[in-house]
């Protein structure tokens, strides 16, 4: 995906018209914004939808092309969201991809934060994969997946990812359902600005059941739509400075996506459990030796195959029930 769309950024980004900068450190991560005040087209712009108040953009995937844009600045550190509807019906190899990278600036040493929505087949949940790359590490894959706890179809659900200095958080509506921090993930941790990404594209090779089901468009044009556009980030202008915007990492920490309270991490702590479905941390085939940042719990080892891929989902929901109990008398014990 990177090295398909590396040129098409760079040449938009150089292009791109910066904004003035902004003199306010302070982060309004609820605040939404028009299309134009932030995004401009990447590619296929004749499959981008914008709503007359600019505020909901559709971007298709046809027999012609995928599509996707791109924010017209660059930040270091921020808090990226949106509220996605994914294509309904028969999505196998649609790939929706909500992310921020640095591969079209530096090429050998790019960061990249990622949301990869994998298609489905009919009546199969859509299966949603989080991803850290930090200085290149392309090798070095962080890849979890999820199933959602909901239709991603039928209703907008909010995506987020915060980015700061410390450390990267990934949301599912208010739910946080992965974090990493810096000090485990060394130098494999993002640290140079990036721009925010949205794409649609055939992922046929690859998206799902690992490139088993490609892409039919008979069922298409696939539709991702994309509304409550929030970007609360750190600009930087072309020389990668800070734009202007003293204390915006601070703020940036200071937010409340930012802050992990014990009912985020219990409730991150339940999602993961109920439905990650595959980790990099368990797949000992590609990685022999995990990596120093998993906390390898070895009665959720045996859930998963060697592979990384989770045993069966009964076996989860088993055991998620009897956490389940067990969480709610915690709970009770904490109050
Ligand atoms: C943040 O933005 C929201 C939505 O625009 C607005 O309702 C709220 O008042 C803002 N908060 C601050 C502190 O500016
Ligand atoms: C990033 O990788 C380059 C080599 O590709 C290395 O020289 C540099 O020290 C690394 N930076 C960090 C922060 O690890």
């Amino acid at each position: 995906m990177l090295l398909r769309l590396a040129s098409i950024a760079l040449a938009v980004v150089v292009s791109a018209v910066l904004l003035p900068a902004s003199a306010a450190a302070v982060l309004n991560v609820t605040a939404t914004v028009a299309f134009q005040e932030v995004y401009t087209p990447l590619f296929g712009s004749h499959n981008i939808r914008r709503s007359a108040d600019d505020r909901t953009v559709s971007i298709l995937l046809d027999r012609s092309t995928g599509s996707g844009f791109i924010s017209s600045s660059m930040y270091h550190h921020g808090f990226f969201s949106a509220s996605i509807k994914l294509p309904s019906d028969y999505t196998a190899g649609v790939v929706v991809a909500f992310y921020t990278s640095n591969a079209h600036v530096y090429e050998k040493r790019h960061d990249e934060l990622d949301f990869e929505f994998l298609g489905n087949i009919r009546g199969k949940p859509w299966r949603v994969q989080t991803n850290v790359y930090g200085n290149g590490s392309v090798s070095r894959g962080r890849e979890e997946r999820y199933v959602l706890p909901f239709d991603p179809t039928t209703e907008f659900h909010r995506y987020s990812i915060l980015w700061t200095r410390d450390a990267v958080a990934f949301y599912v509506d208010d739910v946080p359902v992965r974090h990493v921090s810096r000090s485990r993930a060394a130098g494999d941790f993002p640290s140079k600005p990036m721009a925010l990404y949205a794409t649609v594209w055939d992922g046929s090779n690859w998206a799902t059941s690992g490139g088993r089901y490609r892409v039919n468009y008979h069922y298409g044009p696939f539709v991702a739509s994309f509304t409550d556009l929030a970007l609360a980030g750190c600009r930087v202008d072309q020389l990668m400075l800070p734009a202007a915007q003293a204390g915006c990492a601070e703020a940036v920490e200071a937010s409340d996506p930012a802050v992990m309270t014990l009912g985020k991490l219990q409730a991150m702590r339940r999602f993961r459990e109920r439905n990650m479905v595959y980790s990099y941390c368990y797949d000992t085939r590609r990685y022999p030796v995990p990596f120093a940042e998993c906390d390898l719990v070895e009665s959720e080892r045996k859930m998963f195959k060697e592979s990384g891929q989770l045993r069966t989902i009964a076996h989860r929901r088993r055991r998620a029930g009897r956490r389940t109990a067990r969480d709610a008398g915690g709970a009770k014990a904490d109050m």
